[in-house]
């Protein structure tokens, strides 16, 4: 069996992009790999945060991961394997400065600190986040890593580390993980859907999958839907961007139905939002239930997690064992 590997930042809310986009996927991929979900919370210190927020938060995710259905068994927490933290200084040691200066994302996420401060601090770990990313794909020796496309960069960077320190060490010794794309649904922001569904542009633009079921039923009725703009005979991006919703949700039926409308023209927009509003509500009302229960002991879904990441670390472990070998350095005492 194939070894699946991917990681989600604890962010606080996860939104109907989140789960379309990532999280669904995750739980489908588990019946046919060998899974490891992490939350990347050592991740979430490369941009100013709150100690209390961070902890809160990582947690938070927890919960709502396996709400949405990832076993507890290949769910940890990233800092609960320290492991990774020192395979990423192994492997920043065989990163150069200049590749890890070119990923994008670091230059726009110190573009976007330095939008409100021009003096902004723009830490070190914001620069090898990275290094450690690949430390989490690699202690693992996994073969897949299920990511969308803005990942692409960080998986070549990847391979490439596991490449050099092979050649390096003359020993071909970490596997080359590739991404995996699978077709999912783009969710856009229901207030501005000309964007990208997302938590950074404030509260009205995302669906809080978690969300009270009034006001995920208020969003998708005062969603945008024609602006104006679209060119004639061109589905607008607000009301193609509900279909999408429908569908994503499995409603194929309504889906195609409401689409028959659309195109002889006798669609109401007023029909289309009330049959999403209806759609999204049962299925995140099932993840409510299951959060619910979950939360009613949240000692046991921790215990649960800690006991998982205890169990993962003791491969992380095995693995930091032999790269030490390779690369060097003493055998540690046990
Ligand atoms: N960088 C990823 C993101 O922003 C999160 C991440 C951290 C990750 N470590 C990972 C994803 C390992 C896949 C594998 O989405």
């Amino acid at each position: 069996m194939k070894n699946i590997l991917s990681g989600i930042q604890p962010t606080g809310d996860l939104h109907l992009g989140n789960y379309f986009g990532a999280v669904q996927n995750w739980v489908r991929l588990q019946d046919d790999y060998r899974c490891l979900y992490c939350v990347v919370d050592y991740h979430s210190m490369t941009m100013p945060y709150k100690a209390d927020t961070l902890r809160e938060n990582t947690w938070k995710m927890v919960f709502y991961l396996l709400a949405c259905g990832v076993k507890p068994e290949y769910l940890f927490l990233q800092s609960l394997v320290p492991e990774h933290v020192e395979l990423a200084w192994v492997l920043g040691c065989v990163s150069s400065y200049g590749e890890l200066a070119r990923m994008t994302q670091f230059k726009d996420k110190s573009d976007q600190l330095k939008e409100t401060d021009k003096e902004a601090f723009v830490s070190t770990g914001l620069f090898t986040y990275p290094v450690l990313q690949a430390a989490d794909i690699l202690i693992y020796h996994a073969d897949y890593v299920p990511v969308g496309k803005d990942q692409e960069q960080h998986l070549e960077l990847s391979r490439n580390i596991a490449q050099r320190f092979n050649h390096q060490f003359g020993k071909p010794y970490f596997r080359h993980p590739e991404p995996l794309y699978t077709e999912t649904p783009k969710i856009l922001s229901l207030a501005d859907p000309s964007r990208k569904m997302s938590k950074s542009l404030g509260e009205k633009h995302y669906v809080n999958l978690f969300g009270e079921e009034d006001r995920i039923r208020k969003q998708i009725k005062s969603a945008v839907t024609d602006t104006g703009d679209t060119p004639a005979g061109q589905m607008s991006p607000g009301v193609a961007n509900l279909f999408e919703i429908l569908r994503a949700c499995g409603q194929l039926d309504a889906h195609n139905a409401l689409m028959t409308d659309y195109k002889s023209g006798a669609l109401r927009y007023s029909e289309l939002k009330e049959t999403v509003a209806d759609a999204v509500a049962a299925l995140t009302s099932a993840f409510r239930e299951r959060l619910h229960s979950l939360q009613a002991d949240k000692k046991a879904v921790k215990t649960q997690i800690q006991d998982s990441s205890a169990v993962i670390r003791k491969r992380a472990q095995q693995t930091l064992k032999e790269v030490r070998e390779i690369v060097g350095l003493p055998t540690l005492k046990n």
